[in-house]
């Protein structure tokens, strides 16, 4: 049970190269059972999502290892359809499986899935969208049991736009008998980032990006080697820690279309960005100015995912702000460690009321979730003293190496047993 220890109050300096997206990763990976042909992705972040991921393909049957940096995959020796509890609750999108493993045996059976505590999350798009293409599903017992003859391609209408489900239907209709056309589709870039490596392996996918995604079905996939898009969501939470402490920082390999959002809101800040190629040069030197209003929305809007870490900067900033957390219900928990630290906030339901205090200060918390876990880091980062956050295997999930490059940016942080 590892702890960070921090001592806040230092500018952050330099450069930082932005890992390869888990979201992108994670649905890839279970993409792979979909071929005999070898797989490879590249420059996989090592993060306990990943590593848990690759135990659950090598449950089902794949050769699944890291080498070097990169994940290797041989599916050709997949021989089992069902996933336990004890790893499909290590990670919530072990529910990805599902539409990869019955496309390639017509059968899955795989335990409700895990993940974060940020809501009820439950999975019933990803079923309704799966019976539209012939799958027969029951649940009993904390288990979703499904089969079918064959899987026949249909129009699928998502009541809302889930990235997990439009990223499992996809991953059931490339190998279905005719079209698929997923309507109300998420437009996250990890969905196109999925399309693209689905058709380097042969599939005819298009239209990911947009509201619409059309599969027409092929029989056979080959195999790839795939490097996946950037890690928007790491590359935010380093842009909004250099917000908070003060800094100049330079990011490397990020696609700042990605950001849009984000970076709409610190230029609001009163931080100075600029944009080259793959490269994001951020500068701020004076107290953040408030923004008055975040909400969260589907992407292209504000995401979810940097919601806490940018309420921490609300906290910092010099006036109000109002955050509305419209995707997920619990997704506040972080929100009493911030009040531990001398942060001004209020919830009512889905808003956090917060009033800018002049300096947060040093103190022991807790990470309750992945992104919770991440704005409590940089909210010490940015305190006036020594601080500690405890619950830091819900960071490791999502973040490879986050104590070492926040020091490289000239952060006082290191790991320590508790
Ligand atoms: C993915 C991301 C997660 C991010 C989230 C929203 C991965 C591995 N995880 O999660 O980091 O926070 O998108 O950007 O990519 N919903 C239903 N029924 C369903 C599915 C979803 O009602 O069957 C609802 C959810 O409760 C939520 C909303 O849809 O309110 C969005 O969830 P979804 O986009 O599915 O999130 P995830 O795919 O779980």
């Amino acid at each position: 049970m590892d702890k960070y220890k921090i001592s806040g109050g230092r500018r952050l300096e330099g450069c930082v190269r932005i890992q390869t997206a888990k979201n992108s990763v994670l649905p890839i990976l279970a993409a792979a059972v979909l071929t005999d042909g070898a797989v490879t992705v590249l420059n996989v972040p090592d993060i306990t999502d990943v590593r848990n991921m690759v135990k659950i393909l090598c449950r089902l049957g794949c050769r699944a290892a890291y080498r070097g940096d990169d994940i290797v995959i041989d599916s050709s020796c997949a021989d089992n359809c069902e996933i336990p509890r004890a790893l499909a609750h290590e990670l919530r999108s072990s529910v990805f499986l599902l539409g990869s493993v019955i496309s390639r045996f017509h059968r899955a059976r795989i335990a409700y899935p895990g993940g974060c505590d940020i809501g009820l999350r439950p999975v019933d798009l990803h079923l309704t969208g799966l019976k539209r293409l012939g799958v027969e599903i029951t649940e009993s017992n904390g288990y979703i049991t499904c089969s079918c003859k064959k899987l026949v391609g249909n129009e699928i209408m998502l009541d809302c736009p889930s990235v997990g489900a439009t990223e499992n239907l996809m991953l059931a209709a490339v190998r279905a008998e005719g079209e698929t056309v997923i309507k109300n589709a998420a437009r996250e870039p990890e969905i196109e980032d999925l399309q693209n490596f689905l058709n380097s392996m042969g599939a005819k996918v298009c239209g990911a990006g947009s509201g619409t995604v059309r599969i027409e079905g092929v029989s056979r996939l080959g195999g790839s080697v795939y490097q996946p898009i950037a890690d928007r969501i790491e590359a935010g939470t380093f842009l909004i820690a250099a917000a908070m402490c003060g800094g100049n920082i330079e990011l490397e390999g990020i696609n700042a279309e990605n950001l849009s959002s984000l970076l709409h809101k610190l230029r609001e800040n009163g931080c100075k960005l600029r944009i080259k190629n793959d490269k994001i040069y951020f500068r701020s030197d004076k107290r953040p100015v408030s923004v008055k209003s975040i909400e969260t929305q589907p992407y292209p809007g504000f995401p979810t995912d940097l919601q806490a870490q940018m309420t921490a900067l609300c906290c910092v900033s010099s006036g109000n702000s109002i955050v509305t957390e419209n995707l997920f219900e619990t997704r506040f928990k972080y929100v009493p460690e911030l009040r531990r630290m001398g942060a001004d906030i209020t919830v009512v339901d889905r808003c956090a009321f917060v009033r800018g205090v002049e300096k947060l200060r040093g103190a022991v918390t807790v990470a309750n979730d992945l992104r919770g876990g991440a704005a409590l880091v940089i909210a010490a980062l940015a305190a006036e003293g020594e601080s500690e956050v405890l619950g830091i295997s819900h960071i490791d999930r999502g973040y490879s190496r986050f104590e070492y490059k926040l020091a490289s940016l000239g952060a006082a942080i290191e790991r320590a047993g508790t």
